[in-house]
């Protein structure tokens, strides 16, 4: 099976299984790291904004339905224009405009995306959908001044091929995920990450202006740590056997959980790091691992159990049929509940926080 991660965006709608109600873990990573996107933005961006500089393109890839890429665009906004005014007198200050491009898969709920967007005047952008893979072009060469994604690149193109074939010595049999406890496995997936890693950068590259800035803030594993050892990795572990018990039960069957592997790779931080030293171009001007804001605080059975569904309710109804999903969260819930999350014990995803400059 090539599973194509197109066809799964993150929970449509406004409703409380929404991504919209349901990405406050990832906008703590977010604004963790604003202060500095802003330093970066006043010290790095290498453009001058003199007054007949008239449009600033802005462009998000895989903003998903929000909030939080309001909020991104917005603080880039307020950066961009306190730098604005700063270099140019203020009699001679022509207002800059701003354009923001929008992009996710095209089967993300872009309706729900423009309809709560800010309204104007305290909007300050005009906005452009964009439709797509990120995996390709999407932008026209030398267009975008600043680009930026988060939580997005660990999302593959495809589920690698041999992972879900049953004769192939890398078929991710009994695991529903790269958990790194499969050598083979985790090369199938090293090489497709690697493919789409030099694809992203391949394409931003084109679109970029030369001097212009891209943001990437995303989650990755420590070197020498494998999925499986985090908390993030036991919780689809737990997802993976509650769709075995599930099985058993009738509810779905063993072939399909067979056949069934996460389009998603979590690559070590030195990992991601060579990968954009190899590509080649960007120039690196920063990029540092840090922990995420809530680790340390002992996060809920029901916080866990909503985000997760977010982001995995559409590819589950897709693989499993309707109907399950309900089923395989309230057996998740008692699962964790059961056995808890020793959140001391288990080691540690790292949030990355990465400023390219286009060569
Ligand atoms: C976890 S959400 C992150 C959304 C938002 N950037 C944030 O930080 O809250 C991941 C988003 O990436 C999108 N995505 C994944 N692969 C993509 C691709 N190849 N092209 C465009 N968008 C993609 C998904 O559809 C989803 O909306």
């Amino acid at each position: 099976m090539s599973t194509s991660s197109h066809l799964y965006p993150m929970s449509s709608g406004d409703d409380q299984h929404s991504y919209i109600h349901n990405s406050s873990y990832q906008k703590v990573a977010i604004s963790g790291a604003e202060e500095k996107t802003r330093r970066c933005i006043l010290e790095k961006l290498d453009l001058q904004l003199s007054s007949d500089f008239s449009t600033f393109r802005i462009a998000d890839f895989g903003c998903s339905t929000g909030p939080n890429t309001f909020h991104v665009v917005q603080s880039i906004i307020d950066t961009v224009k306190s730098r604005h005014f700063k270099e140019n007198n203020e009699h001679s200050l022509v207002p800059l405009e701003f354009q923001v491009f929008f992009n996710d898969h095209t089967t993300n709920d872009f309706n729900t995306l423009f309809k709560t967007q800010p309204p104007s005047p305290e909007r300050e952008y005009f906005s452009v959908g964009v439709p797509g893979s990120f995996y390709g072009r999407l932008l026209p060469r030398n267009s975008i001044h600043i680009g930026h994604t988060s939580y997005t690149i660990h999302w593959l193109s495809k589920v690698p091929e041999h992972v879900c074939d049953k004769k192939s010595m890398a078929w991710n049999k009994n695991y529903s995920q790269c958990n790194n406890l499969l050598e083979e496995v985790t090369k199938a997936y090293k090489v497709q990450f690697i493919e789409d890693m030099d694809a992203f950068l391949d394409a931003r590259g084109e679109e970029l202006v030369p001097g212009g800035l891209m943001t990437v803030i995303g989650e990755c594993l420590p070197d020498g740590v494998s999925l499986y050892e985090t908390w993030q990795g036991f919780v689809m572990d737990t997802v993976g056997d509650c769709l075995m018990d599930m099985a058993k039960s009738g509810i779905t069957s063993e072939e399909k959980i067979d056949v069934f592997s996460l389009p998603v790779y979590f690559p070590q931080f030195s990992e991601l790091k060579g990968e954009i030293e190899r590509n080649g171009s960007f120039t690196i001007e920063l990029m540092e691992a840090t922990s995420h804001p809530l680790e340390g605080m002992p996060l809920t059975n029901e916080f866990i159990i909503s985000t997760f569904r977010a982001f995995l309710t559409t590819i589950i109804e897709k693989h499993f049929g309707d109907g399950v999903v309900d089923e395989l969260f309230d057996r998740l819930a008692k699962k964790l509940y059961k056995h808890p999350i020793d959140f001391e014990m288990r080691k540690k995803q790292v949030v990355y926080y990465i400023v390219l400059k286009r060569k």
